[in-house]
């Protein structure tokens, strides 16, 4: 459709540099969050959990009658207290009230009091007994053991055995990486009252309204029309909160149900990063083929995810993992089979990219480490591999708009003076034997769209009042991504009229009903076609009405109201051309790709492996920016918590075989590191690309949310590269096995392994060029160190049978 303008001059929103609509707010501490709310809510009850020490455990007994005798203790929820059903899972394998603990701290019952301390000491005089239970808690325990979840789905193109039989140089690996704790500053909150007529009102700091909603109503034994979710912002969501507030509203809703007074839930730090989950850790085996030019030819990898204690979203994350193992990068031939391990922890979820960031960090790792045993720079590995027009990925989904990805790439040359500065780096690594410096370059290709076709649908409600202002309503749900800045700035160029007259209210399901996540990146698509649908309808009438006079805003609305000419509508909008084989791993599941490229330079230091992140330079695609300062926020923001994934941020559970066994032992920022303004690069430059129209997405926009996170595997490279500068001969030739997060302690042992010129540090296994592998040339080692376990899990399972499962939910 054409875009219908009323006024273009006054109207052109889009595209200007606005500060978040909420900035002063959030500056002056008056921006307010799920948990505030209680303030202004009266008689209100406060949920306490009753958290299992053990990470898998039977429970025999549950006695609440000593908490009931605690002063200010008003009830004790428990499983028999469920009218609907004991589930918060959207997959029904998440009871609220387990009889059996699954993860160490999984909260077993809930303690309503008159104060949060009154519900903390009856939650703990609340006796349970427990028969410990084995629990696996690692990767390798579950591989080990045998123990999965869910589909097992496989993306396969052209003949890989084939590639390795005429690859140049052929290789073989595992690379291993950790999860990561979303630490958003808000923690799970959610708050429910119960009208006289039995209507359950929760707000919740929920990515997901409608599904939370769904969720509420579920546990009640309600319809969805009795429950309304709102959602007024989030203080970050990160994916956390896409589909684990369910649970915690459920117990507000229960509470309040069962009381008949507002009910309060909000966990403390400790308990949220104790009880909710978090990104899946990834392991991977793989082989890759290289040509005799060092391009990939062949690669072929198992995936095993560490899903958790239930599946939640694991298998739409896996799938995403799966569909940008490629990256930036054309696979003739490629097979990569999937896995979700079972594991006793927490159930692990959506994070920034969903799976994306792990299934690049894959074909990233193998171009690290095999680049130097090619012979060539892995820089330019990488760039011989990009993608060219036309060509497809895994999926089957041709690349459009490749050629931008080596545009950016020339364009982040120029501006990041890379030539110049690798011989500064050189020159300095000469004349410095116990410090190093790398530069390193790395591309992101992402996929905008949930894999899953019908999420990509969203919904808007406009309002014109008879004074001409304007109140916009979507689907989308605002954690600091700037959302709803983009929805005023969508719906204000829409209708041709100042900022001023537009405002946003909450994201409520009463108001837009069905929802999908704002999640995957698509928020701004999906509710900026919506609302952009919206305000088209109201100005076509309006356009009736002002019959060619030219009749200024004010007017018109009022000589419209007169005429009686409907001044609101509801607006829709769905991605076309999608369509997704979840069976088969085929199709054409993303509207188009954002891609950005990164030059990270980082100094290590060879005494300790402590690090620093000297210069950062970035190019990125957002399409014709809907809002270029929420756009240049979300890159920094993104390309940080990226770089806190890769390098720093470290969880650990204990896996001593004591009680202790499965505790989280980082709980806190005390000994869970996150990046801070000292790990900032020191010289920070992000520009955006620049003629990047995206036709067919929201005046030309592209999604911004995830992407830039994987931007970061610069920094992550360019530490390979410094730990190799250790080496004897200088670094070019040496391969380094880097562990993720490379922490100054990973580093540390990289560089030791460098220094040490032993050339197993790699951790690979070398191929016979043009031989068929699995068939060890002689006196070469075994070209496939696949484990004889993984071996047999893939032979007694028939790849992509049960993939369906995963069209249930999908992200
Ligand atoms: N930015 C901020 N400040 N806070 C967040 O929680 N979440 C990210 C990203 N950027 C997040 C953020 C994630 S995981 C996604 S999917 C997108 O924002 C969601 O919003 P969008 O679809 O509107 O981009
Ligand atoms: Mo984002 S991980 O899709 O919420």
């Amino acid at each position: 459709m054409s875009e219908l303008s009323r006024r273009p001059a006054e109207g052109v929103v889009v595209g200007r540099a606005l500060p978040h609509e909420s900035a002063g707010l959030h500056v002056t501490g008056h921006a307010l969050y799920t948990d505030d709310l209680v303030a202004a809510c009266a008689d209100v009850l406060h949920a306490h959990p009753v958290p299992a020490p053990h990470a898998h455990a039977r429970v025999l007994r549950l006695d609440a009658a000593r908490a009931l005798a605690v002063s200010g203790v008003v009830r004790v929820l428990t499983a028999a207290d469920v009218p609907g059903t004991n589930d918060s899972g959207v997959k029904h394998d998440e009871p609220l009230f387990p009889d059996t603990v699954m993860f160490h701290g999984q909260a077993v019952a809930w303690v309503l009091g008159e104060s949060l301390e009154a519900a903390r000491l009856g939650a703990a005089a609340v006796q349970v007994d427990y028969e410990p239970l084995p629990a696996v808690l690692t990767l390798a325990e579950a591989i080990e053991a045998g123990s999965y979840q869910g589909g097992r789905p496989t993306v396969e193109r052209g003949d890989v055995e084939r590639g390795f039989a005429e690859a140049a140089h052929v290789f073989s690996g595992v690379t291993e990486m950790a999860g990561q704790e979303h630490f958003y500053l808000e923690t799970h909150a959610s708050l429910a009252v119960v009208d006289e007529a039995g209507q359950v009102f929760v707000q919740c700091s929920t990515q997901h309204p409608t599904e939370t909603q769904e969720i509420v109503a579920h546990v009640l034994g309600l319809r969805s029309h009795e429950v309304t979710v709102q959602c007024l912002r989030m203080g970050g969501g990160f994916g956390g909160k896409e589909m684990q507030p369910h649970g915690y509203a459920a117990v507000a809703a229960l509470g309040a149900v069962l009381t008949g007074r507002p009910v309060r839930v909000r966990l403390t730090r400790q308990q949220d990063v104790t009880m909710t989950g978090k990104r899946h850790g990834f392991h991977a085996e793989w082989r890759a083929g290289f040509d005799a030019e060092g391009r990939l030819l062949a690669l072929d990898a198992t995936l095993t995810s560490d899903g958790g204690w239930s599946l939640d979203l694991s298998e739409p994350v896996l799938a995403r993992a799966l569909c940008h193992v490629d990256n930036a990068y054309w696979l003739p031939h490629v097979r990569l089979h999937g896995r979700v391990a079972h594991t006793h922890k927490t159930s692990q979820t959506a994070f920034r990219g969903f799976g994306g960031p792990q299934g690049m960090l894959v074909v990233e790792d193998v171009i690290g480490r095999c680049a130097p045993l090619v012979g060539l720079d892995a820089r330019e590995v990488r760039r011989r591999s990009f993608y060219v027009d036309g060509q497809e990925t895994p999926y089957g989904q041709p690349v459009r708009h490749a050629e931008r990805l080596a545009a950016a790439w020339r364009q982040l040359h120029d501006e990041a003076d890379v030539e110049r500065r690798l011989e500064e780096v050189a020159a300095f690594n000469a004349t410095h034997a116990h410090t190093k410096r790398a530069l390193a370059l790395t591309p992101v290709k992402f996929g905008i769209s949930f894999n899953f076709t019908a999420f990509n649908q969203g919904g808007a409600l406009v309002h014109v009042y008879k004074d001409g202002s304007v109140l916009v309503n979507h689907g989308g749900t605002e954690m600091g991504q700037g959302l709803h800045t983009k929805m005023l700035q969508v719906a204000a160029t829409a209708l041709g009229v100042p900022l001023e007259l537009v405002r946003l209210a909450p994201t409520r399901t009463d108001k837009v009903p069905n929802t999908s996540a704002t999640a995957a990146s698509a928020g701004a698509d999906l509710n900026g076609g919506a609302v952009k649908d919206a305000c088209e309808q109201i100005l076509r009438r309006l356009a009736e009405v002002d019959a060619g006079r030219g009749l200024p805003w004010h007017d018109l609305v009022q000589a419209a109201y007169f005429a009686r000419v409907q001044l609101w509508a509801a607006g829709f909008y769905r991605t076309e051309g999608l369509h997704w084989d979840s069976t088969a791993m085929r199709g054409h599941p993303f509207k188009y790709f954002a891609y950005g490229v990164c030059a990270a330079e980082v100094e290590v230091d060879g005494f300790t492996g402590a690090h620093r992140t000297r210069r950062v330079d970035i190019v990125h695609d957002v399409g014709d920016s809907l809002s270029p300062l929420v756009d240049l926020g979300q890159v920094e923001g993104g390309f940080v918590q990226g770089a806190g994934w890769l390098t720093l941020e470290d969880l650990r559970w204990d896996t001593s075989e004591g009680p202790q066994r499965g505790r989280l032992s980082t709980q806190a920022a005390s000994t869970y590191k996150l990046p801070s303004f000292s790990e900032m690069p020191v010289d920070f430059r992000v520009s955006l690309l620049q003629h990047a129209r995206e036709d067919g997405a929201v005046y030309g926009s592209k999604a911004v949310g995830e992407p830039p996170l994987m931007l970061a595997f610069a920094v992550r490279e360019a530490l390979r590269d410094a730990a190799a500068a250790f080496a004897p001969d200088g670094g070019g030739g040496t391969s380094v096995d880097l562990a993720s997060p490379a922490t100054p302690e990973s580093v540390f042992w990289a560089v030791e392994d460098a220094r040490s010129g032993d050339p197993d540090r790699a951790r690979l296994v070398r191929g016979a060029p043009g031989v068929v592998p699995d068939q060890p040339a002689p006196g070469e080692p075994a070209l496939h160190p696949r484990s004889e376990q993984v071996q047999r899990d893939l032979l007694a399972h028939e790849p992509g049978r049960d993939g369906s499962r995963s069209a249930q939910v999908e992200a």
